[in-house]
Parts: C-alpha cells; sequence; structure tokens
C-alpha cells in the first residue's frame, strides 16, 4: 500500500527517488522536484559548476560564521540559533534547501582533523548548542542534516574503520547528541557517516538506522548518506538509509528494482524511504529569493565572533590593552588571518576582517602606536631571519606590549586527515619564547581548530586569548576584545592538555588493522582527567572576563523521582559589564556503574551590568542523573544521593549540595549468572518461574538416565536446598538434561526487567 506522499508514483519512480539526481540535489520524479542540499555547517558552500565535496572547487560567496568549534566556545544558545537564522536566510537566497550540519561528532582526541567542525567532548554542550544550530536553521525554511552518525570523530581512514564502542559509551557519549538534536530540534535530515561501528557500515547499519534511530527516538526524517558512503544501495536501504548521494543513481535505482523484483527488500521499504524524500523535497524550498544583505551577515559574523574567544590567562591585567600603548604586532595572522577549516565545510567568504587593520583602527583611537612584523611564514622558509628581526623589534625601548599572532597552518587542520601533534609549530615557539625574553609584555593570540598544548611557552607570556577559528568577522572581534570594546565572554568547550600523552585516548586513536577501539569508554575529556584527578593546562569550562563574577544561594529542589530544578545567585562584583556562564554538573555514585566524578548537567550564559545580580535557574531533567544499563538495555537513573555542583569550569566547584533523588522503581535484573534463587525470589519472574521449573525438573526426574539425579533432588524437596538456591540458574540449566531452556528463560527476563 502506497502512502499519500507517492500514491501516484510508479516503483521506478519511487526507486528513483532513494539516489540523489545530481551532486547537490535529489531527483526528479513525477510532480517530485528536486531539492538542493549543500554544505555548511557554518557557511554555505553552494556550488553552481564544478562539484565536489571537499571544498576543492569554486562556490558562491558567502558569509563564514563562527565555526562550531567557536560556538562551542561561546556557550551560548542565542548565538548557536543566530548563526542558524542568519545561514537559512544565505541558503534561501542562494537556492540550497537542505543546508549540511550541524556537526555533533566528540571530540574524541585533540588531534581529530575535523575538531574545528564540532563543539565540544561534552554531549551535553554539543547537543544543545546544536539544537538550537537546527531551530534557527528550520524556523528559516531550510532543513538541517545532523552529521555525521555516528563515532566519525577521526578522520585517519574515516571511510573504512570500525568504531569499536561499547554500547553505554556509545549512548552516554557519542549517540547522545544526535538524540537530543532529535528529540528537541527534529532536523529535517539524519547524515549517516562513512565509518563502520562495530564492524557495520553506519550506511548499513539496521541497529544505528532503525532500531535506534526510528525505534528508539522515534525519528520521521530522512536518513541521508555521506557523499559516497553507500557501498550497497539495497543493504543501506534494508538498514534504513533513504537517500544516497551524491547522484546520479541509475544503477543503484536499478539494483533496488531488482532486489524488489526478487524479494529480497519489500516494495513497502522502497515506498516508506521515498516517501520521506518526497516530503522533504515537498517542505523545503530551492526557490531563490532576494540576495541577503552582505554587510548585515557580516557584522553578525562579527558580533557573534565575540562571544566565542576564550580569555585563557591574563596576569596582571595585561589585557585589555591601555590607551598610549607602544604595541608591537607580530605574526602572519595578523595580517593573514586563519579563521576556517580545510574540506568541505570551506566558505567562499564574502570578505574577511584582518586583525591587523582592526588593531591599527582601536590604536588611532586611543593614541597607541602600532608597529607590525611578520615573525613567520607557513609558506616560506626564512623564518630565522623573519624572527630574528621580530625579537630585534620586541626589545627596542618603545615597545610596551607584544602581540604575537600564533596558531596552526592551514594544512595542520583539514577533513581528510587528522593532526599529528599537538604543539605548534616549532619556529613559533621560539618566536613566542625569545618575543616574550625581549619585551616588557606579551601577549599571544592563538588562532587554531582543535586545542594545542601551551607548554613550553605559557609560563613567559602574560597573557593568552584563545580565538580558535572564528569566521571570517574574527579578526575584528579580536582586537575589540584586546582594546575592552568586548569583554570577553568565552569558555573552553575541551580540555587543554599538558601532553598529549595524557589524553584518554592517546592509547587507542587513531586505531590500527582497520579498528579503533574507544578503550576510555564514558570517560572522555573531563570525566578523564577530573576522575583520575590529573593536572591539565586548562580545564573544560574555563574562561576568564575583565570584569568579576561571584555565585551564592544554592538552592536545588527534586522535581520528580529523576529531575531537579537549580536556582543560584550570580552578581557581577567587577568595574564593567559582563557574560557569565553558570554551569551545573552532576556527581554521584549511585547505581551499578562506574560513573565520572562529574558530568555537566546543565548550563546558561547571563549578562550583568556591573553591580547587577541575577538569579538564575536551570532544570536538569533525566537525562542529567541516567546512564545506560546494559542489562536493562535502557537509561536508568538509580536511586541515591546526587550532589549538584555550580563549576567555575570542570575542575572549580564553587557550590555544592546534595539531593537524594527516589530514582527509576527497579526490579532487579536478571541474566544466566543470577542463582537460582534471584530468580525464584524475583516479583516478576518467580511467580512466573516456580511452577515451570518444578514441572521441568520433575520430567527431568522422571527420565532414567544419571544426569537430572540434581533435578530429581531439587523437584522432590520440601525447600529449594541451598546449594541449588544460590547455584547460577546456568548452571541448573546445564543438568537438567535440556529440560530447562535457556532462551525461554532470558525471555523471561526481558519481560521481568523494567524501568519506568
Ligand atoms: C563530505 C563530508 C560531509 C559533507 C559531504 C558533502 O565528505 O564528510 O560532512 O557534508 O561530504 O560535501
Amino acid at each position: 500500500m502506497t502512502s499519500a506522499e507517492t500514491s501516484d508514483l510508479t516503483p521506478a519512480q519511487q526507486a528513483s527517488l532513494l539516489t540523489g539526481g545530481g551532486f547537490w540535489e535529489t531527483a526528479r520524479a513525477g510532480d517530485v522536484a528536486p531539492i538542493v542540499l549543500s554544505d555548511g555547517p557554518h557557511g554555505v558552500r553552494r556550488q553552481m559548476q564544478g562539484t565536489d565535496h571537499l571544498g576543492l572547487h569554486h562556490s558562491e560567496p558567502a558569509t563564514c560564521f563562527p565555526l562550531a568549534v567557536a560556538v562551542g566556545s561561546s556557550w551560548s544558545v542565542e548565538v548557536a540559533e543566530r548563526v542558524g537564522t542568519a545561514l537559512a536566510r544565505e541558503c534561501r537566497s542562494l537556492g540550497v534547501g537542505v543546508l549540511l550540519g550541524p556537526g555533533v561528532n566528540i571530540k574524541r582526541s585533540p588531534l581529530g582533523g575535523r575538531n574545528f567542525e564540532y563543539y565540544s567532548e561534552d554531549p551535553v554542550l554539543t547537543g544543545v548548542l546544536a539544537a538550537a544550530h537546527v531551530r534557527g536553521l528550520q524556523n528559516g525554511g531550510v532543513g538541517a542534516s545532523l552529521k555525521h552518525f555516528a563515532a566519525n570523530d577521526q578522520e585517519t581512514d574515516r571511510m573504512v574503520i570500525s568504531s569499536d564502542v561499547d554500547e553505554r559509551t556509545l549512548r552516554e557519549i557519542y549517540l547522545a547528541p544526535f538524540q537530543h538534536v532529535v528529540k528537541n530540534a527534529t532536523p529535517a535530515t539524519v547524515m549517516c557517516s562513512y565509518n563502520k561501528v562495530n564492524g557495520v557500515y553506519a550506511s548499513e547499519s539496521r541497529w544505528l538506522l532503525n532500531d535506534v534511530l526510528r525505534g528508539d527516538w522515534g525519528y520521521e526524517g530522512v536518513v541521508v548518506s555521506d557523499w559516497g558512503a553507500v557501498h550497497d544501495r539495497v543493504a543501506a536501504l534494508a538498514a534504513g538509509l533513504d537517500l544516497a548521494m551524491p547522484g546520479p543513481g541509475d544503477r543503484q535505482t536499478q539494483a533496488v528494482l531488482a532486489a524488489v523484483e526478487d524479494g529480497s527488500i519489500g516494495l513497502d521499504q522502497v515506498d516508506a524511504a521515498a516517501s520521506r524524500v518526497t516530503a522533504l523535497s515537498r517542505e523545503y524550498s530551492n526557490e531563490p529569493v532576494e540576495p541577503f544583505d552582505v554587510e548585515q551577515h557580516h557584522a553578525i559574523a562579527r558580533e557573534l565572533a565575540a562571544d566565542c574567544a576564550v580569555l585563557l590567562k591574563n596576569d596582571e591585567g595585561a589585557l585589555p590593552l591601555s590607551a598610549d600603548s607602544r604595541l608591537l604586532v607580530i605574526g602572519e595572522f595578523a595580517e593573514s588571518p586563519r579563521y576556517q577549516g580545510g574540506g568541505s565545510s570551506h566558505v567562499n567568504a564574502t570578505q574577511v576582517d584582518v586583525p591587523l587593520e582592526h588593531i591599527r583602527a582601536h590604536a588611532s583611537e586611543r593614541n597607541c602606536e602600532v608597529r607590525f612584523e611578520r615573525g613567520f611564514d607557513t609558506k616560506r622558509d626564512d623564518e630565522l631571519q623573519l624572527r630574528a628581526t621580530a625579537v630585534a623589534a620586541a626589545a627596542e625601548v618603545d615597545v610596551d606590549v607584544a602581540i604575537v599572532f600564533a596558531g596552526n597552518p592551514d594544512s595542520e587542520e583539514s577533513e581528510g586527515y587528522d593532526r599529528t601533534r599537538l604543539e605548534l609549530p616549532s619556529d613559533q615557539i621560539a618566536l613566542i619564547r625569545e618575543v616574550a625574553a625581549a619585551a616588557p609584555r606579551t601577549v599571544v593570540v592563538l588562532s587554531n581548530g582543535g586545542v594545542v598544548t601551551l607548554e613550553g611557552w605559557h609560563d613567559e607570556v602574560d597573557a593568552v586569548l584563545e580565538g580558535f577559528l572564528r569566521g571570517q568577522g574574527g579578526g575584528a572581534a579580536l582586537a575589540d576584545i584586546l582594546f575592552g570594546v568586548v569583554n570577553p565572554s568565552g569558555h573552553l568547550a575541551e580540555t587543554i592538555p599538558l601532553r598529549l600523552q595524557d589524553t584518554p585516548s592517546y592509547s587507542t586513536f587513531p586505531g590500527e588493522q582497520g579498528h579503533v577501539r574507544y578503550g576510555e569508554g564514558v570517560m572522555v575529556g573531563y570525566r578523564h582527567y577530573e576522575t583520575v584527578d590529573a593536572a591539565v593546562r586548562y580545564p573544560f569550562g574555563h574562561g576568564l572576563s575583565y570584569t568579576a563574577f561571584e555565585t551564592r544561594e544554592l538552592v536545588t529542589v527534586t522535581t520528580g523521582p529523576d529531575t531537579a530544578s537549580v536556582q543560584v545567585t550570580v552578581s557581577n562584583v567587577g568595574e564593567r559589564r559582563g557574560k557569565h556562564v553558570v554551569q551545573v554538573y552532576v556527581g554521584t555514585e549511585a547505581g551499578p556503574v562506574r560513573r565520572p566524578v562529574r558530568t555537566l548537567g546543565g548550563f546558561a550564559k547571563i549578562d550583568l551590568d556591573a553591580g547587577q545580580t541575577k538569579v538564575v535557574s536551570i532544570d536538569l531533567d533525566r537525562s542529567a542523573f541516567a546512564y545506560w544499563d546494559i542489562e536493562r538495555d535502557g537509561w536508568v537513573v538509580a536511586s541515591g544521593v546526587y550532589e549538584i555542583q555550580i563549576g567555575a569550569d570542570a575542575s572549580t566547584v564553587v557550590a555544592r549540595q546534595h539531593i537524594d533523588l527516589r530514582g527509576d522503581d527497579l526490579l532487579p535484573a536478571l541474566s544466566l549468572q543470577s542463582s537460582v534463587g534471584e530468580w525464584l525470589s524475583h516479583p516478576v519472574a518467580g511467580p512466573a518461574l516456580g511452577p515451570l521449573l518444578s514441572a521441568l525438573l520433575q520430567q527431568a526426574s522422571d527420565r532414567e538416565d544419571g544426569s537430572s539425579a540434581v533435578a530429581a533432588q531439587v523437584a522432590e524437596a520440601p525447600v529449594m536446598p541451598d546449594v541449588v538456591r544460590l547455584m547460577p540458574m546456568i548452571q541448573l540449566v546445564g543438568v537438567s538434561g535440556g529440560a530447562i531452556d535457556p532462551n525461554k528463560l532470558m525471555a523471561l527476563a526481558t519481560q521481568s526487567v523494567q524501568t519506568r
């Protein structure tokens, strides 16, 4: 029975919808028009001719907004949503119906080549910000494509490697952001990734695409493949993959029709997938609208970037720069800024703010002198001369502050390959050290997609401003912060470790012989460092301000057996307006599994004038307390004591309060390793099992062979002897001579284990 969407399409037409009609659009079939899909996620990469999925060929000019790494550091739902809203406007004017983003993979290693395209090492921060991005985009009439589903957390061998991850880790860390966005923002499409998950290509994983995405989460949108991620169109369709990209796909269409013909796939599955693709093309339009306002969008990109930079270090108020300062700006990135990463997300930016120009503009208003030295050049190798000249300039008496713009070269960070080192390039490290030894004060401004270690120069400088990759308006935003026009309010969304060896994925990243084993489990990022009390340079959540905030009067009330509401009072006790992030963490030892010492439960970013006080309320839903229980195959909130912590960052708790949660009405989980007594005393399984067990044992004891002696003894005993009661059920199955069917027992166990 065909659905209303495709009722007037022939099977061949339906099948043709299941593969792209071209590189960037779906197929046309009957009255179903193609829909155009284009990259994102932080700018529209619309290609009118010359197509590719690696950012190699031309694309139409568009605004390069702050990248996910920057938006993640903003901790601002408003920033994330506004990026989505502005992107939607640009998509509409460029004739794009679906924008391929946001990316919500987890920064399992700081070496991840595409970490600039992802938000955080934490699934909660990732999910909440990505959902805001999707809302902004889709409220603007453009569909999102939540990617890359799933466990695509590295670039090395990304098209063939198997991410081997235990289910609890998958659910709590790598699937959690996808689940949050699906449940809270209903993305138009979900993009499956290239890699395998536990040995099965994501594009062919029924467990992932059907059981989890549709079965557990109720997703009803389109599952689209990453470009070229489908190896077997029929197997992918059977697993739940609706749309294979790119097209055209005559061969795939024929394969699908042949599979229907030979019965290996049902026409209903073809129809269901075609209906979803049809609904997508009817929901979103490619009809171009009037062009977007280039200057207005550039101003938005600049404004949002200002919320993203993280002031890591600011000794003795080195920043903001004071009037009349004599400044020496050093570094290629001051005049040739790094503002985005390489690969499919690469945007043909309408314009790019040059930090040096904006520094000069601010300086002229403040009677500051500005000189510039290149100091290094990522494309040339006369670094010694460049460095010597810069250091000599820094040593001159008429320099008050040296500002070094450093960071990762473009070639270091891209889709398609991972980084190999955590340090800045050695010539930049040498430059920073020598400048710091020469100048009265030294400020370092960083531009990098993934975190870098600061060791080897951190202690020699007075201030460090981490700008990450913040889009085309980021150069002006950095200057605004350096001169205090903007008060920095970013916070780390990824830990800055001391050494690569300290990172929890160090011994398994990026894998070998076709497998990458997520051996650290749920202990990713700060979940690891804080649990083992490992030293880091700067923890997740860290970020300084030009003002100061005070947190007090933490009040937590339980609002149900598995929910709570947190209220805290925050005051701006400094001299100037600023934004502050309230970070709520949860710690517990409740339940049968090892938990990280704390996990982010919720957060809110607030804006306070000097002297202003606000009461902030943050509701913690069930997900803030739950763990994934592999015996119950579901989320569980264990009853017990939970500690609510307000963190200045993941390592610094400024207020804490205990609450008791009743949690789920759990029934004991049963397995064949459970004792016979546990089975018989189980409130649900026991009554069902008792008579069954007696009958089965009686049958067994009636038999002549000696193998059922125990069974006979059990069957005749007035009371189950302890030796049997304490016996693991698997043992009794073994001696029952086949009378007890373990499969029936496990079916009973599954029925007997329930969570609310
Ligand atoms: C790329 C990327 C994906 C992108 C797609 C289309 O390989 O993995 O993020 O959206 O192909 O360019």
